[in-house]
């Protein structure tokens, strides 16, 4: 079957593929802009082609050169949401297998969606000023020019001038100096340069700078952070890391990318993590004292293998990158602490899934498993049903075929598509031709409803996970439920929750938001007076204890949402509890909404704009 258009990029992807990029570019705080040269090598995929499209979004383009010569080029009307094509002229008509070199000299804009500049006084030790990228998922296109879309992959060479230590997507390969020629030194003296040879495609470009120390956690893993905050980054990072890279090695196959590292972002880091490739980007939530939070971790690193070596072609079949790593995460997680780990994670991504399916409405296209995004902006559609919907199909064919057989699939997948993109027919064609010879397993095959999982909007049936340490969580919600209804004679206390982990809490909590009636109001300064919810740190606690009383409509709780609405920038936490204190109390949102913007990344800012109704 001929490649399908991703209908998320302007770029002639059809017809020319990048194979390498080599991106040279200086960091200007001061400006809160980068600019260098990026130089894309391009390989001719069609006969008689006159002109390379590529993507760019609020870039400002200065030159354009191709094969080391001048080119024409224009820079078309801005296309909502998928930016401004760049039209590069050839001199001369290209043909199947020829190599073109474009190099752009370019710089970002204000108006840059894929960067986050923080002041110092932005920072935790307020002395330097940060930045950091996030380009998943058509974001890349607003940091450089390139063929946006995750069915092309190129290897990358960075160089990246700045005067604060660098982090990338690639693999260290020195420092140098910068020697000025006409340019102001201004911006630093040192050049980073970093190697990526594995191909990868375009969101998954990464860097950061600022004030960045590292420490190991394991014997091919790094942790970046800020010298304040990195050995306790350590401390919560350097038991698992390594075990779960052999985990993972001993379900798929081995790790390729070399390192293994991680960096703390600030707070205003708006997703839980971002598997960029040998650095995984993580918000700082994760880091609760208690490592209950790693399974971020353990995530991320599964992208390795899912999503980074094997891609989804388009958004469209986002499932492919996110239902597998949630799919190989939860059996991480039943490898190292046991198969009842691997259902309570279950539970708790299918409630996500069931109130991702209600928000959106059950027959909405977005609740599909295989999705239709022509005209449509990926991250209106970014939910819990990609990762949830995903699992519970994988799952689904794991307990079809049985464990054994299906284990032995999993890494003939990886390899059968190691640095290369799919489409979820290629997907169906793989399972399908690999078990063909199994008269047993292409028996059962045969009954799976392909059209169904993939096509139909909504729920599918609910498996019988194990309950086992979701039972003392419900057990105690019925309690507070039969003291909410009044009739009982319940006495709560701190012993009801003790040696619980934060994922059973979380639970216990998401139960109670669950009630036909709010919790009454003395009940949760009861719950909050006997737990201590509102004194956690930990973010997945205390925003859903603010959950049940925003739920509750009770005021005393609005001011400390406020405040921790200021306090973290991630949309997991922040766009529920936007979306809650705007109910309760829509001057209150807007307010807080005023004050935070210039702390959230501009993702982050797009999205609660949009929730607010205020874009
Ligand atoms: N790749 C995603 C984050 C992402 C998705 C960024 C789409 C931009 C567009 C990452 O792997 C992820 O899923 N993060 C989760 C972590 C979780 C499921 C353990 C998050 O951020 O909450
Ligand atoms: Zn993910």
């Amino acid at each position: 079957m001929a490649p399908a258009k991703d209908p998320n990029t302007l770029s002639n992807h059809l017809e020319f593929s990048t194979t390498h990029t080599a991106i040279s570019l200086t960091l200007s705080f001061s400006k809160s802009s980068l600019y260098g040269e990026v130089e894309l090598t391009l390989k001719t995929l069609a006969d008689d082609l006159k002109q390379v499209v590529l993507d760019t979004s609020f870039l400002d383009i200065k030159v354009v050169a191709v094969n080391g010569k001048g080119a024409k080029w224009t820079v078309g009307d801005r296309v909502e949401p998928y930016g401004s094509p760049l039209r590069v002229d050839l001199e001369k008509a290209v043909n199947s297998g020829d190599e073109v070199i474009v190099k752009v000299t370019w710089g970002t804009t204000e108006k840059c969606t894929a960067l986050q500049w923080m002041t110092p006084e932005q920072t935790s030790n307020k002395r330097h000023p940060y930045m950091f990228s996030q380009c998943q998922a058509i974001h890349a296109r607003s940091l450089y020019p390139c063929q946006d879309t995750p069915s092309i992959k190129s290897t990358f060479d960075f160089s990246i001038r700045s005067p604060l230590p660098v982090c990338a997507s690639g693999l260290p390969t020195g420092v140098r100096h910068f020697v000025p020629a006409t340019s102001p030194s201004e911006p630093g003296t040192l050049v980073y340069t970093f190697r990526q040879p594995i191909p990868i495609p375009s969101y998954l470009m990464a860097i950061a700078s600022g004030d960045i120390a590292n420490a190991a956690v394991g014997p091919r893993s790094l942790v970046y952070a800020g010298p304040e905050e990195l050995l306790r980054c350590k401390r919560e990072l350097e038991d698992d890391v390594e075990t779960f890279i052999k985990t993972a090695e001993s379900l798929i196959y081995a790790y390729e990318w070399t390192t293994y590292n991680v960096l703390i972002l600030p707070p205003s880091f708006p997703y839980g993590g971002m598997e960029n490739p040998c650095i995984t980007f993580a918000t700082p939530t994760i880091i609760s004292g208690d490592k209950s939070n790693v399974d971020v971790i353990a995530h991320e690193l599964s992208h390795s293998w899912s999503g980074n070596l094997v891609s989804n072609a388009s958004w469209e079949h986002f499932w492919l990158n996110e239902g597998w790593t949630t799919y190989i995460e939860r059996r991480i997680q039943g490898k190292v602490h046991g198969d009842k780990h691997f259902h309570f994670s279950a539970i708790i991504g299918w409630k996500a899934f069931k109130e991702s399916v209600e928000l959106f409405g059950a027959d909405h296209e977005f609740t599909k498993l295989v999705i239709d995004l022509k005209g449509k902006d990926p991250d209106d559609a970014f939910s819990s049903i990609p990762y949830e919907k995903g699992f519970n199909f994988l799952y689904y064919l794991d307990r079809l075929i049985g464990r054994e057989k299906w284990d032995t699939f999993i890494p003939h997948y990886f390899s059968s598509y190691r640095r290369k993109s799919l489409t979820s027919f290629d997907f169906k064609d793989t399972l399908l031709s690999f078990f063909s010879k199994d008269v047993e397993a292409s028996s059962v095959l045969a009954n799976v409803d392909w059209d169904t999982w993939f096509y139909k909007p909504g729920l599918p049936e609910k498996p019988d996970f194990d309950t086992t340490l979701a039972d003392a969580c419900y057990a105690l919600a019925g309690s507070w439920q039969a003291l909410n209804s009044s009739n009982s004679s319940f006495k709560p206390s701190p012993s009801d929750i003790s040696g619980w982990t934060s994922g059973q809490i979380v639970v216990f909590l998401e139960r109670i938001t669950d009630f036909p009636t709010p919790l009454r109001k003395h009940l949760i300064e009861l719950m909050r007076d006997e737990y201590g919810f509102l004194k956690s740190e930990n973010a997945e606690i205390l925003s859903r204890f603010l959950t049940v009383g925003l739920k509750a409509k009770d005021e005393k709780l609005y001011r400390k949402t406020a405040e921790v609405l200021g306090r973290w920038g991630r949309m997991k936490f922040v766009r529920p509890l936007y979306r809650l204190l705007n109910e309760c109390d829509r001057k209150l949102a807007l307010e807080t909404f005023e004050k935070n913007k210039g702390f959230y990344h501009p993702i982050c800012r797009g999205v609660v704009m949009k929730d607010l109704g205020i874009s």
